[in-house]
């Protein structure tokens, strides 16, 4: 387990070396976001639009009928807290979340799609 952890560990800190590529990320969220999200602005499908998603407070959206969890939520999407709050299932990383999304567990994947996000300002 300390193995695996420290494994993970590495990873994780590697994937930041790379800068994510945008382009393979446009195609991550194709695949894996695009049946519940938009990145138009103020388009919001089962899931709130993801405009501006990097630096916006979370659940923070007038348009969109959050979950209390969501809503209550203190934070701010940093890119750290989308690479943290995407790995794993959105219900363990914000218990009481509608978002039914199980994590994606590939870094290189995970890195390219925060990058992409982080185009839409
Ligand atoms: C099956 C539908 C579904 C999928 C697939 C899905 N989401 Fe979501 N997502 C939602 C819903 C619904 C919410 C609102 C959750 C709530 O209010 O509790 C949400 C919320 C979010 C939020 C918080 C937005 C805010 O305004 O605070 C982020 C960030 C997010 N999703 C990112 C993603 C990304 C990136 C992917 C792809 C890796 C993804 N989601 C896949 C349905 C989905």
């Amino acid at each position: 387990m300390a193995a695996a952890g420290m494994l993970m560990a590495w990873m994780t800190g590697s994937s930041y070396v790379w800068a994510g590529d945008a382009n393979a990320g446009a195609d991550v969220f194709k695949s894996e976001c695009s049946e519940c999200h938009s990145v138009k602005q103020g388009h919001n499908k089962k899931g709130p639009s993801l405009f501006g998603i990097v630096g916006r407070a979370a659940g923070s959206l007038p348009d969109y009928h959050y979950s209390d969890a969501l809503h209550q939520a203190p934070w701010t999407w940093t890119t750290d807290k989308l690479h943290a709050y995407l790995s794993q299932p959105a219900r363990k990383a914000n218990p009481g979340t509608k978002m039914k999304y199980s994590g994606l567990d590939d870094p290189k994947q995970l890195e390219d799609l925060i990058s992409y996000l982080d185009t839409f300002h």
